[in-house]
């Protein structure tokens, strides 16, 4: 849908993974978990934490589903379903790695929802007419950015 199971990079993860280390002990919303590369280490890094992945593809929910049972990753949920269909209100951070399109119909779930006490991590993609808190570049070949946002402040204006 959109976009391949194409996981995020190590560099990604680590700025990533290191970008929710301030994010208090909420719930953190993978949304298109694909084979579990993010969503994974999360659960190992934060077993205090609830960490949640919904991917829609078979295979890779399949497959991290099934480490999710080898490592007895307990705080972890991996749903197949279709996030933009999910309730997201419980998330203290959402992580993503999606496509531009993508970036515009989450902004206005969010935004329709009132999702807005919540940090929004993006890899590679920004939101939409959001002023990011913080944009980490990665030391990779394309200087690709992570994005931070804090959705207090959202602009509702797409
Ligand atoms: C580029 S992969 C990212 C995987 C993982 N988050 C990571 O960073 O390694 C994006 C994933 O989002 C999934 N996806 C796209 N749209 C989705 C939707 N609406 N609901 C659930 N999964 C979706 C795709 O199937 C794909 O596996």
């Amino acid at each position: 849908m959109g976009i391949s199971p194409m996981p995020s990079s190590k560099k990604a993860r680590k700025a990533i993974i290191h970008l929710t280390k301030d994010t208090g002990t909420g719930p953190i919303f993978d949304l298109g978990s694909g084979w579990g590369n993010l969503l994974i280490p999360l659960a190992k890094e934060y077993p205090e934490r609830q960490i949640v992945g919904y991917e829609l593809s078979l295979i890779p929910w399949l497959i991290a589903s099934l480490i999710k049972e080898i490592l007895s990753l307990n705080n972890l949920k991996i749903y197949r379903k279709n996030f933009f269909k999910a309730d997201l209100s419980s998330a203290s951070v959402i992580v993503c790695y999606l496509y531009p399109e993508g970036m515009i119909s989450i902004a206005k779930k969010l935004i329709s929802e009132n999702i807005t006490s919540c940090i929004l991590i993006s890899n590679n993609f920004s939101l939409p007419s959001q002023q990011p808190k913080k944009t980490v570049q990665l030391d990779d070949l394309y200087k690709s950015p992570v994005y931070l946002y804090d959705l207090c402040f959202l602009n509702p204006d797409i």
